[in-house]
């Protein structure tokens, strides 16, 4: 199924540091809930209904409960155009699996999750990269130049994006779908970070634009529930699903029923809790801005959307080493831009509880502080 399976740099380093520094900013999921949370949203009869639960394999494609809610979200979709898969790291495997062969290239958008490029290059395909504009825009004629050069099975796009918190204009989106279905490709958008975004109007979901289409979204962003492992795979494209499911029998067979029952709760939910995640977001996103404001040590910008900021270093150390040391002097987790092959940037998260932010913040500062006679002015 998969050749040369590159490691994951980015999840080495949390398999590695994740669970062992006091001030977590690096993540970028919100801040997780617990399973009393969850019974809380759905109502007095629900702590009787979880406990009763039957712990039997739940259906392949998933629970009619929980493709319903998921399909919710669509405007244009059923719950049978809805597969659900164990994280959107299953949804990345078996789609890729399904689509893509030696020989076939593959378009994507650079910096992303590193498990897209490592899933595409294991399958034997091509891997082009359409980077972000440092500015933070994209270059479409670029993304053009990149499909006339052939063979192009699939476009992958994170929207909103991680790292950079980038998002993209209605337009550009379509753009987007234009050309793939131009080229004939298949456009897949990673939508794990669907719902917090810092601009008034909520993005549609890509699916919705068309059947070469194949929305991936899960309950770990969002919603704080990476522990559950349910995410999905949304397309009016059943055929592509039906052949997901088909290698979903030789991956994880299914999803667990805990998990299905609480993330269709959360998902039921979803209004509220989307609101609740990004009031965090919100506040630790202004304390990321009220505190770096006189620190000429980032270069930043705010991101419009998802968990993430992605500022770069003017430091002489590498990023890798400022992490290392801010982990193991101050007890701050931060993402060096290296797991993405961005050497030179920092990935900071605020999903976080804002009390911790600040706390965090401060330790980074004092920092920052600390080798401020490396800062290029002071040489
Ligand atoms: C953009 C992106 N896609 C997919 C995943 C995998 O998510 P999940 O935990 O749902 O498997 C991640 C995890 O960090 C991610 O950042």
């Amino acid at each position: 199924m998969l050749y040369r399976l590159p490691p994951c740099d980015l999840e080495r380093w949390y398999s590695q540091f994740g669970f062992g520094a006091r001030y977590n900013l690096s993540g970028s999921a919100a801040p997780s809930l617990t399973t009393m949370d969850l019974l809380h949203y759905a109502g007095p009869d629900a702590i009787a209904a979880y406990l009763e639960l039957n712990l039997n394999y739940v259906p392949v494609d998933g629970t009619l409960r929980l493709r319903t809610t998921i399909a919710q979200q669509y405007a244009t979709l059923t719950p049978e155009q809805i597969q659900v898969t164990t994280g959107a790291a299953e949804a990345l495997l078996l789609l890729f699996t399904v689509l893509l062969h030696p020989g076939d290239a593959v378009v994507v958008q650079f910096p992303i999750y590193p498990s897209i490029y490592g899933l595409a290059e294991a399958r034997g395909a091509e891997v082009r990269r359409w980077p972000i504009l440092p500015n933070g825009q994209i270059d479409l004629d670029h993304l053009h130049m990149l499909l006339q050069q052939g063979k192009v099975r699939a476009i992958v796009l994170n929207h909103p994006h991680g790292p950079t918190g980038l998002l993209l204009t209605p337009s550009e989106l379509m753009a987007i779908a234009q050309l793939a279905a131009d080229y004939n490709a298949t456009l897949i958008v990673d939508e794990v970070y669907r719902g917090i975004q810092f601009t008034d109007e909520l993005t549609a979901p890509a699916a919705d634009l068309g059947p070469h289409i194949v929305s991936i979204g899960d309950v770990a962003k969002p919603y704080g529930l990476g522990g559950l492992r349910i995410g999905w795979l949304a397309t009016a494209d059943t055929q592509v699903l039906d052949r997901c499911a088909e290698v979903r029998d030789y991956t994880t067979l299914c999803s667990t029923a805990p998990g299905e029952f609480l993330a269709a709760i959360a998902l039921e939910h979803r209004t509220g809790i989307l609101a609740r995640q990004l009031a965090v977001a919100q506040q630790n996103r202004r304390l990321f801005s009220v505190a770096m404001t006189d620190h000429e040590w980032l270069d930043w910008s705010l991101p419009d959307g998802g968990f993430t900021i992605f500022p770069r270093s003017q430091l002489r150390r590498s990023t890798a080493t400022t992490c290392h040391e801010l982990y193991e002097r101050y007890s701050v987790l931060v993402l060096p831009g290296e797991v993405f092959t961005m050497p030179g940037y920092l990935r900071l998260g605020f999903g976080v509880d804002p009390d911790q932010f600040a706390a965090g913040l401060e330790r980074l500062l004092a920092y920052a502080a600390h080798v401020d006679r490396e800062l290029p002015h002071a040489s």
